[in-house]
Formats: C-alpha cells, sequence, structure tokens
C-alpha cells in the first residue's frame, strides 16, 4: 500500500520483512530491508527508483491503485543495482518509452543488465527537470557505491532522495526515523556503511562537504532502503562526514578462530591485559566462525585497533580468519592499528601471515605479534596479559 510523505510524493516501495542476506550471501540482514520507490505528482508526475525483481509483479499492481500507469511522464533511476532497478521491465512492459532519468553510468548499467532499446535520458550534476511547480534538480555521486549513483534534490518539498547513501537495511512499517528504536536504526545505518560504503571513504567524504557546501534547504532525506530522515534529518549527512574521515572509537576489537580453545585463552587473557591497562577501553571478543562477519567487520570500523588471532593450520591460518581478513581488506579501514596472535603445535606461522595481510590491509601494526605453543600455561598466560596491556599502551 502506498503511504504518503507529503501533498506531491507517496512511497511506493517494497518492505522485505523477509531478506536475511543480501548481495548474494555477502551481507548480513537481520533486522530485513526495504526498497523504497517515491512518485511524486505535480502537473508532471515522476517515479524515482523501482523495487527489487521478485517483488516487480506486486510492485506494479499495487503501483496501479494509486495511478494510471500511463500519467507516468518520467522514470528517475538514482542508481542501478537490481534491487532498485529490478522492476524496470515490469513496468515499462506496461509503459514503454517512458524516458528513465539517469547518469551516463547508470545508462550503460540499464543496457547491459536488460539488453532493452528503453528511451534513456543522461544527466549530469546540476541538470533540472520540471515537474510544473516542482523542479528536481540531479547530482551525481558517483562509486557512493556505484559508478552510476546519483541522489534527486525536489525544490518544492525540500526533499533529497539519496539511495543507497544514507539508507540501512532495516525493515519498518513506520516510515519516519522518530517511529523506530533509534540505536536498531542507527546501527544498521552504520553497519551499511561500514561494509558497503567505506570503501569509497574518500569520495564519500568530498561528496558530503559539496551537499553541505550546496546549503540546501533539506525537511526529509528519503533513501532506498530503510527508514526517512525526517528528525534531524542532516544528523545522518553529519555522521557520514564522521564515519568519511578516519572514524574511530576508544574500542579494541579482538577477532579469533580456536580449535582447541588455545588461541581463545590467548584472546581472553590478552583482553584482560587490555582491560587492565586501559579501564576506559571498550573490549569486544568475536569468534570469526561463530559470529556474525558483517557484524565483526562494523565493530572492526568502529574501533581504534584490531586483534585477530589463529592457531597455525596447514601452515597458514583458518577459513574463517582468510575470510574475515579477505574482508576486511576489501572495506579499505583507515585509521586503525593492528597486530596478530595464535597458538601452534609445530611451525606457528599464523601470526605471521596473518600480519602481512593486515599490514597489506593498510593497518598499522604495532608489534610482530604473539604465539604460544600447544595449549597455554600459567607462565604463557601471564604472557599474554603482558602483551595485552602494552599493546594497549602503544594504540592510547
Ligand atoms: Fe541498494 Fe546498491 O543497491
Amino acid at each position: 500500500m502506498a503511504k504518503q510523505i507529503t501533498d506531491r510524493v507517496s512511497w511506493v516501495g517494497k518492505i522485505d520483512w523477509e531478506l536475511k542476506r543480501f548481495h548474494g550471501d555477502e551481507l548480513s540482514t537481520e533486522h530485513g530491508s526495504s526498497y523504497n520507490s517515491y512518485l511524486i505528482k505535480d502537473e508532471k508526475t515522476a517515479l524515482i527508483d523501482t523495487v527489487w525483481q521478485p517483488y516487480d509483479k506486486e510492485f506494479v499492481s499495487r503501483l496501479k491503485r494509486e495511478i494510471d500507469l500511463k500519467e507516468i511522464d518520467y522514470i528517475i533511476m538514482n542508481h542501478n543495482e537490481v534491487d532498485h532497478s529490478g522492476a524496470l521491465p515490469e513496468l515499462l512492459r506496461e509503459i514503454p518509452g517512458t524516458p528513465i532519468y539517469c547518469t551516463k553510468k547508470g545508462e550503460a548499467i540499464i543496457r547491459g543488465h536488460y539488453h532493452e532499446d528503453w528511451n534513456i535520458i543522461t544527466v549530469k550534476t546540476g541538470d533540472t527537470l520540471s515537474l510544473g511547480k516542482t523542479t528536481l534538480t540531479f547530482i551525481e555521486a558517483p562509486m557512493l557505491h556505484w559508478p552510476d549513483t546519483m541522489f534527486t534534490y525536489m525544490d518544492t518539498d525540500q526533499i533529497l532522495f539519496s539511495n543507497d547513501v544514507f539508507g540501512q537495511h532495516f525493515a519498518s512499517e513506520s516510515l519516519y526515523n522518530d517511529c523506530v528504536k533509534e540505536c536498531e536504526v542507527m546501527y544498521e545505518a552504520e553497519k551499511y556503511y561500514a561494509n558497503i560504503i567505506n570503501l569509497y571513504s574518500p569520495m564519500c567524504a568530498r561528496k558530503v562537504d559539496e551537499l553541505l557546501k550546496m546549503n540546501l534547504p533539506i525537511k526529509l532525506i528519503c533513501p532506498s532502503h530503510g527508514i526517512i530522515w525526517k528528525e534531524n534529518p542532516m544528523d545522518i549527512v553529519h555522521r557520514y562526514q564522521q564515519w568519511a574521515n578516519g572514524y574511530q572509537e576508544n574500542q579494541i576489537t579482538i577477532a579469533y578462530d580456536t580449535m582447541w580453545q588455545s588461541t581463545r585463552l590467548m584472546a581472553e587473557a590478552i583482553a584482560e591485559g587490555i582491560q587492565k591497562e586501559d579501564p576506559t577501553v571498550t573490549v569486544k571478543l568475536f569468534n570469526v566462525a561463530h559470529d556474525d562477519k558483517n557484524d565483526i567487520l562494523t565493530e572492526f570500523f568502529q574501533s581504534k585497533a584490531i586483534l585477530v588471532g589463529s592457531p597455525t593450520i596447514n601452515n597458514g591460518y583458518s577459513f574463517a580468519v582468510a575470510g574475515i581478513l579477505e574482508m576486511a581488506r576489501g572495506m579499505k579501514l583507515q585509521n586503525k592499528k593492528a597486530a596478530a596472535f595464535g597458538s601452534y603445535g609445530w611451525g606457528g606461522n599464523a601470526p605471521k601471515m596473518i600480519s602481512d595481510h593486515l599490514r597489506e590491509a593498510g593497518l598499522e601494526l604495532v608489534n610482530d605479534g604473539i604465539k604460544k605453543q600447544w595449549v597455554p600455561d600459567e607462565a604463557a598466560l601471564l604472557e599474554c596479559i603482558e602483551y595485552g596491556k602494552d599493546f594497549a599502551k602503544q594504540t592510547k
């Protein structure tokens, strides 16, 4: 069912309560998500974005309840990943020839995905489209997080349609941020940033600065996933400004895998040492084989330093540690210190190999790490505690 946002704008998207994995298996979405599409009715009518393909038929059916599809004059595609463009084929079967406004990169993506001879009009930053009283202004936002991304600003209603940027995978029957639990939605916004946008932080920082300098009056920020920012809408923009500029909190995250508990014992002893040295620091431990990898990456993003531990297995480190290291490399974490640790029976290469990987990923290694043979005894655990104290000192 459509939901009215302003006199001219209604939400016509899809709430996906069932979504638990996204981007294949790359991203956990424990709070579900939504694919937000917006209908603007003025003298002319524009539809902003569509929904993911599995929901294309119900999207078009519900849209028909709101409007005779032939009255849609323009389709605006702020970003063309399939979760937003997936219903275009179903929609354009009904209204072929309707112009689709997107960036030049957007055109390439639409043509590459759907191989249709649709009527595509490309736009650049500053281009406008009049709907009558309302004027839409387009603002390119390349690599946030795809090359085609743009924002659309609506002057009469002072709305920024920002697509993935400022979004969250968060299913809610209420549309607005003042109607949901703030801590839940803000966590999902940060998880979204850490896992999807952080890699592009330099571009994001520039775009947010540019947006702030434009000084646009903004009453609502309407992203393509999750809730609409209505109460203090610029808060999320300022959060993005912080997140894009080497964000860290006073937190140290320890991520480890363990075969027979020895590396876990080391992790806990190191945590004890950190806390003894600096009671103000938040220390969190995660078993990478069990805990959600996207939540761990979000904790990495929040941290000033991380420790990664693995037993030495087959002259290397564990499969689960390999996965989290590779994902951390892809995130391009900034402004973080790191070190490695692990238990071993023979060989003991894991900490060095993890250290090399962390260095290549752009983290600053504070030392060569620590390894302990077989099951750590009391003396070995005391060494781990001392190691934790030293790590806390070096990361203060
Ligand atoms: Fe929500 Fe990049 O698609």
